[in-house]
């Protein structure tokens, strides 16, 4: 096969919907048809009309791109979830009619946004974050990472960069973790980042118990003032190749293309599989 059809094979896939892109009675009657009953029980217990819509959205959107990907149509879909709560798509016997086994996904969800993020192989975190919180909910987030970092930080010149600083080690951080299934469960001084100071990471310091220790790291702004990072494990046979889509994704329209940087850590002796929990 040449390197162009393997390149089209197998990239890294991410949707970025905005609520205002799936208008609230298309998202009411879509939720009604395509989600289960744990998703519909989830979005009833919102106190907040917008806290379900920005659910119902996500859901939605997981469910069209998973059943475009997988070959399925949306309420066959089944969604499992670890006992951290990572859901993971259940394969049918005899695998998916697109795809077989292999496909990994995850969710995030924040301030009007929605990102999901799919693989072919491997595993994917993603994380969205708006730069606009609070500056106090900053600090507290800032004192969980290792003291390396919170020095560059300190090294930021003013309270805008101070806050980006802050939110670009969040956001890859929380990638991570959603990518190892191990969310908020694995301390965030427990693994370490070194960021170029406009965007980039340089080199990552995975933690112990990370079996394969390299992974390829991705920051971007898709919006202004809306960070997204993605973290995928590295797959070093696999071209680095992301594609962004924009919108609820209604047919396959075109997407974005964005390299993927090549893979930072360390490599690790083991063959063994990664540990997610
Ligand atoms: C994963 C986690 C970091 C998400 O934090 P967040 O920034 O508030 O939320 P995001 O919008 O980025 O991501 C939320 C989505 O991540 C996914 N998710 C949930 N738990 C996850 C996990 N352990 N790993 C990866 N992804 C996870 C879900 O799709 C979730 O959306 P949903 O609840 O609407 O389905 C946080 O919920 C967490 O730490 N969970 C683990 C809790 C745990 O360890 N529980 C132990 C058993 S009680």
């Amino acid at each position: 096969m040449s390197g162009g059809a393997a390149r089209a094979e197998a990239p890294v896939k991410l949707w970025l919907c905005a609520n205002e892109d799936l208008p609230p009675e298309i998202a009411g009657v879509l939720a009604a048809n395509w989600l289960d009953g744990q998703e519909k029980e989830a979005a009833s217990r919102f106190m907040f009309e917008r806290d379900r819509r920005q659910y119902t959205v996500a859901h939605t959107l997981v469910r069209r791109a998973l059943a475009m990907e997988a070959g399925l149509v949306e309420p066959e879909l089944v969604i499992w979830r670890s006992p951290r709560g990572r859901p993971f798509l259940q394969y049918p016997e005899g695998g998916l009619p697109r795809g077989g086994q292999q496909l990994d996904f995850n969710l995030s969800h924040a301030g009007g946004y929605n990102l999901l993020g799919v693989v072919r192989r491997q595993r994917i975190g993603v994380d969205i974050e708006r730069l606009d919180r609070e500056a106090q909910s900053l600090d507290t987030i800032a004192h969980t990472f290792t003291l390396e970092e919170q020095a560059w930080i300190g090294r930021a010149r003013g309270s805008g960069a101070r806050q980006r600083r802050v939110l670009r080690l969040w956001t890859l951080k929380e990638a991570y973790t959603k990518a190892r299934g191990l969310g908020l469960g694995l301390p965030f001084d427990s693994f370490a980042f070194i960021l170029d100071a406009d965007r980039g990471v340089l080199d990552f310091r995975p933690p112990e118990d990370d079996a394969t220790g390299r992974w390829s790291f991705l920051e971007l702004e898709p919006v202004p003032d809306v960070l997204v990072a993605v973290a995928v494990q590295a797959d070093e046979g696999r071209p680095p190749v992301l594609q962004l889509h924009h919108g609820f994704p209604w047919t396959r329209s075109a997407p974005l293309a964005v390299a993927l940087p090549e893979p930072v850590g360390e490599e690790r002796d083991e063959e063994d599989e990664l540990l997610v929990s």
